[in-house]
This record gives C-alpha cells, sequence and structure tokens, in this order.
C-alpha cells in the first residue's frame, strides 16, 4: 500500500446485531490480527455489549466505542443513553451522524452538532458520517450537501477540541448495505471536497492531520481499492464486519 501521511484507521460498525456473548466471540477471534496491525482498528458495538467488549480489549491496540448517544447530560428521556454513560461503560469513541440516523430516526445536522459537543465534554472521540443520497447524487449536489453536512455539524466547535479526537467517514448513503460500492473516483472527488470545507472552517493545518475514511459496501475484495486512495485514510464496514474472519483480512490489508 502507497505510504500515507496519517495512520489508516478500520472501523467496524456492528449496527443492531451481536449480543454480549456473539461479540465476546468475535473479539477473541480478531485480536490477534488486530496486534500485529500499525492501523487503528476501532469497533462501534451496541450499547449492551460496550462493557464486557472494554474490558476485553484492555491492555490491546483494538478500541471499542458505540454508535449513538442523547445529546443532553441525563433527564427525562426515555430509551435513551447519555455519552457520560457510554463513556463509564468503556467507550472510546461514538459515531455520530450515521445515515440510518438521520434517515430512519430524522436525526438532524443541528442535533447532530449538539451530539458532538456534548461527546466531546466527555472525552469521547467522535467518527462523523456524512453523505449524499442517490437522488442528490443523481442531481450533482454532492458538493453543496458535505458542505451543508459539514458546516451544520461542526457549527461553534473549534478546531483544538477537533484534533486527534474527530474522524471524518464519508459514507454516500447509497452506497450503504446496499452493495453498490462508490468508484474510487468519487470517494477522491468527495475527499477533496471535504477537505477544501474543512480548510475553509478551519486552516489548512486542521485539515492536514483530520483523518477522513470511506464507508458503504466495503468488503474483503474491495477494501484495498479504498486503501489505495492518496488522502482516504480508513474505512468504516458494516455488513463485511460482522464476519470475524473477514473483519480481520481487511485489516490485514490496510
Ligand atoms: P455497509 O455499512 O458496509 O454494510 O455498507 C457501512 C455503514 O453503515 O457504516
Amino acid at each position: 500500500m502507497a505510504k500515507k501521511s496519517r495512520p489508516c484507521v478500520i472501523c467496524a460498525n456492528w449496527k443492531m446485531n451481536k449480543t454480549i456473548q456473539e461479540a465476546a466471540e468475535y473479539v477473541e477471534k480478531v485480536l490477534p490480527e488486530v496486534q500485529k496491525t500499525k492501523s487503528t482498528a476501532m469497533i462501534a458495538v451496541p450499547f449492551t455489549a460496550i462493557r464486557p467488549c472494554a474490558d476485553l480489549v484492555k491492555d490491546s491496540k483494538l478500541h471499542i466505542g458505540a454508535q449513538n448517544m442523547n445529546d443532553a447530560t441525563d433527564g427525562a428521556f426515555t430509551g435513551e443513553i447519555a455519552g457520560r454513560m457510554i463513556k463509564e461503560a468503556g467507550a472510546e469513541f461514538v459515531i455520530l451522524g450515521h445515515s440510518e440516523r438521520r434517515n430512519i430516526f430524522k436525526e438532524t445536522n443541528a442535533l447532530i452538532n449538539r451530539k458532538i459537543k456534548r461527546a466531546l465534554d466527555c472525552k469521547l472521540n467522535v467518527i462523523l458520517c456524512i453523505g449524499e443520497t442517490k437522488a442528490e447524487h443523481e442531481n450533482n449536489q454532492v458538493e453543496h450537501v458535505l458542505k451543508s453536512q459539514l458546516t451544520e455539524c461542526l457549527q461553534d466547535v473549534p478546531a483544538e477540541l477537533l484534533v486527534s479526537t474527530l474522524i471524518l467517514a464519508y459514507e454516500p448513503v447509497w452506497a450503504i448495505g446496499t452493495g453498490l460500492s462508490a468508484t474510487p473516483e468519487i470517494a477522491k472527488r468527495a475527499e477533496e471536497i471535504c477537505r477544501l470545507v474543512i480548510t475553509d472552517l478551519y486552516d489548512s493545518d486542521f485539515q492536514n492531520q483530520l483523518p477522513i475514511i470511506y464507508g458503504g459496501s466495503v468488503n474483503v475484495e474491495n477494501a484495498s481499492m479504498y486503501l489505495e486512495i492518496d488522502g482516504i485514510d480508513g474505512l468504516l464496514i458494516g455488513n463485511s464486519a460482522l464476519d470475524p474472519v473477514s473483519f480481520a483480512k481487511i485489516i490485514a490489508l490496510s
């Protein structure tokens, strides 16, 4: 693989999959491969699996995180979970703005912005997901969508708080769970747009250190193609990463 200026990040997003027992079996299977890699390996697990997985990865190079959190510290929000709760349970990071949260649970950029601020308050690292829908893609609105998502999600969040805590995941919605992965050209163009917007919002120093990863129907066969792209610093993987053997193989490719 071509030499990169930033460390490579490989993150699994389990979504609503795996019981505590299944999670533990998975983590034990991938740990040997994770220990060998120079990349940063992460798994976003269901809330119930955070504590058991965090205990299992103690003193290893595998990082455990959550897939969502509420923007409040506590209160009357039946069924919700606070950042400080997932932090206490052992999460090191949280995925925010995933398209399934945006589309199914109607999360707005404004809400995601509040969640990012709360997550940083709780000393959680953030993987911020952005990406256009199929219709937006077909109507040439990629630049506009990425710009407004980034601007609104990061509003009033100073660079000092985001250095080494933020990872940006470009996930075209039409590629998530569909088997329709983006071409390297599409991923590269989105990465370039993101870097321009981030330079505009902050500065080029901050942009230079910001990891930008790709997600959307990544698998063992196509992972290397994305990892080769200059400026793309890793992968966010759903379906293919449910199998520990596939996840370990992708880590080995990185
Ligand atoms: P997928 O999911 O790899 O199944 O497309 C990616 C994601 O939702 O982060």
